[in-house]
């Protein structure tokens, strides 16, 4: 039946047409042709509901669609196995002392492969921006200082705050994980916060690019943000 309000829409003739409709069709732009002749005072009534029940039928099948599991989403559903295997992967990262030497217990940072405490009573301070005349921007720059044992350096460079210090030194792969997820632990980030801050921030970066002298963390940064965002992507279960 569209096919046939269609036929008598063009074969209208000129006359039964109003203004508009006289001036869409002189335009001659043909989607445009036949919707104002649906409007127009020769459709039926049965014509109009046809119309509305065919609007309707489309947005059901649209939404049957959106709603049904199709074979692509399975990409995105949940797999709290693989999230928690792929957690459990990334902790040799975290643990490492590039990591480790700002997210170690005391009020502190630390230093070198073993992690000693920093020298020169450096403190973690209100802010992580250390305390008094030992703040960390005093000695650490935006970039390395070169030569061995030189202050590193990245924008931002300083500890996690005292209220929420993020600390993952003792702690099992599941309480890692759920401290990170936890967002009056973790500075009030969501997951995919998380994600995008292991992909890119500068501190972060650092660990591959740590200054002369230093071990970096044992798999390339691209694999560890590789593996957080699948791990989110699988649903972002922690490991017991
Ligand atoms: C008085 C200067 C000074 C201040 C202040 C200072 N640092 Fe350092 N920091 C250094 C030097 C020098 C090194 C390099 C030591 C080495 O490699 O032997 C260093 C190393 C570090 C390391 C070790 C990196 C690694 O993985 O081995 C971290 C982490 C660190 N500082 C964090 C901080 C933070 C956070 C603050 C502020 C709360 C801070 N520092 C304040 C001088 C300072
Ligand atoms: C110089 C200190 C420093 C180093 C080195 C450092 N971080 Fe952090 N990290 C921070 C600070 C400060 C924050 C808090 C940032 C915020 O809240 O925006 C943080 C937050 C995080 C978070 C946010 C989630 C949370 O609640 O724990 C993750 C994940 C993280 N760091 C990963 C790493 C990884 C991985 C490395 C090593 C490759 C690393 N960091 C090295 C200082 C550091």
């Amino acid at each position: 039946m569209l096919r046939g309000s269609r036929l008598e829409c063009l074969l209208s003739h000129e006359s039964e047409l109003n203004s508009d409709q006289l001036m869409v069709r002189k335009a001659g732009w043909p989607p445009l042709f036949c919707i104002p002749i649906y409007g127009s005072r020769k459709m039926t009534n049965t014509k109009s509901l046809e119309l509305i029940s065919i609007a309707l039928s489309i947005i059901a099948l649209v939404l049957v669609l959106t709603l049904l599991p199709t074979p692509a989403s399975g990409a995105f559903q949940t797999n709290d196995a693989r999230a928690r295997e792929l957690f459990v992967s990334i902790v040799p990262v975290l643990k490492h002392p590039r990591c480790l030497n700002c997210h170690a217990n005391g009020d502190f940072p630390r230093q070198g492969d073993d992690s000693h405490v920093h020298t020169q009573n450096v403190r973690r301070g209100l802010h992580g921006f250390g305390k008094y005349g030992q703040r960390c921007s005093t000695c650490h720059q935006e970039q390395n200082v070169a030569g061995p044992n030189m202050p590193p350096g990245a924008p931002h460079w300083q500890l996690p705050p005292a209220d929420i210090p993020m600390i993952w030194e003792g702690k099992t792969p599941g309480q890692i994980c759920r401290q990170i997820k936890d967002p009056k632990q973790n500075n009030g980030k969501t997951i995919a916060q998380i994600v995008e801050h292991v992909t890119s921030d500068k501190l972060v970066m650092w660990g591959w690019n740590p200054g002369e002298g230093r071990t970096v963390p044992p798999m390339a940064h691209d694999e560890f943000a590789r593996r957080f965002h699948e791990w989110a992507r699988n649903g972002a279960a922690c490991p017991e």
